[in-house]
């Protein structure tokens, strides 16, 4: 079997990767995590099979290391967060640019054979028409966006110059166990989510009608195995990886208000900076061509990961 090293294995997305290859079969799992927003806990349950590497992708000299032997490379790493790349972006340009290239550059040198990437459905901005297809043009409306959209440029780049394989996935709006809820710049419904368990009341940005495509963390991962076995010819590419639905903001604290018999009214802010109204996937591409199958409603979802919290946050 490949040998794997999955960048940002610390963090939620990551580290539900790292569980999953181990879950396949891996005999070893490479982690490269600086541990800025991942935690060594996400990787509790399966630490004596994950090689780990605490260094920040910046570091070339650490990451080339890193990739001794290494087949197939995972780059989940990043400064996420549209509002965070909007007030303080010179950390998020410099990870998400200049790591990704230093990725890039110590995976080729290390002799790797595919890169697959942690893409955003940012990229494509404000489009007209729903859903949004790889072969609309990009729009992004934050720094984060921009810089999602320059990760995949150097994918394809790699591939068309270098002979790296490469693919992107655009991820929209993951969610699930281990998102971590704690900051400010945290994903909507991890702040939803231990908003109810705890009986408190959420701020909404805008009218609540915003949607998004929200996928749950063990479609994307799916996705991402799938990936890596797909044939050479997806090499160079972009694919959306969601799940296809769309959901208002509205309607996820509904639900959430629903399954715990509750009923607590949001408070409506302004509209935050950099954000993109409306968000949903067409999964022809993934499905097609990688064989993309999401598995998860988003009420399962939303019910698994509500469960996940209750068990494991003290409140
Ligand atoms: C964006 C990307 C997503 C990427 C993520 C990384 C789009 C469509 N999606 O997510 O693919 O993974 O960045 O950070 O661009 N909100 C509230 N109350 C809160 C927090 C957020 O109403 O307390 C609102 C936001 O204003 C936004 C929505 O919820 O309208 C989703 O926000 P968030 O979870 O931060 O993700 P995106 O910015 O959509």
């Amino acid at each position: 079997m490949d040998h794997f090293l999955v960048t940002g294995g610390a963090g939620f997305i990551g580290s539900a990767l790292v569980r999953g290859l181990l879950a396949k079969g891996a005999d070893r799992v490479v982690v490269v995590d600086s541990l800025l927003t991942g935690y060594e806990r996400n990787l509790d349950e399966v630490r004596g099979a994950v090689d780990f590497h605490r260094a920040d992708i910046r570091d070339y000299d650490a990451v080339r290391r890193a990739m001794e032997g290494v087949n197939v490379v995972f780059h989940e790493a990043a400064i996420p967060s549209v509002p965070r790349s909007i007030n303080d972006p010179i950390p998020s340009h410099d990870v998400n640019i200049n790591g990704t290239f230093n990725v890039l550059r110590a995976a080729k040198d290390a002799g790797v054979r595919r890169v697959i990437y942690a893409a955003s459905s940012s990229a494509y901005g404000d489009t007209l028409v729903l859903p949004k297809v790889e072969t609309m043009r990009a729009l992004p409306k934050s720094p984060y966006a921009a810089q999602k959209l320059m990760g995949e440029y150097y994918m394809s780049v790699w591939a068309s110059c270098f002979g790296l394989e490469t693919i992107s996935l655009r991820y929209f709006n993951v969610f699930g166990p281990r998102q971590d809820p704690t900051s400010q710049y945290s994903g909507v419904l991890s702040l939803f989510i231990t908003a109810i368990l705890n009986r408190r009341t959420p701020t909404i940005f805008g009218d609540g009608e915003t949607s998004r495509d929200f996928t749950y963390v063990e479609d994307v991962v799916g996705l991402n195995l799938r990936a890596a076995e797909a044939p050479a010819t997806a090499s160079g590419k972009v694919f959306n990886a969601g799940n296809g639905g769309r959901i208002t903001l509205n309607e996820a604290w509904a639900l959430l208000q629903k399954f715990e018999g509750v009923s607590i009214p949001p408070i409506y802010g302004p509209t935050r900076p950099g954000d993109v109204r409306d968000s949903q996937a067409d999964t022809t591409a993934a499905v097609r061509e990688l064989g993309h199958s999401p598995q998860v409603s988003f009420e399962d979802g939303l019910r698994k990961t509500l469960e996940w919290y209750r068990a494991t946050t003290k409140l």
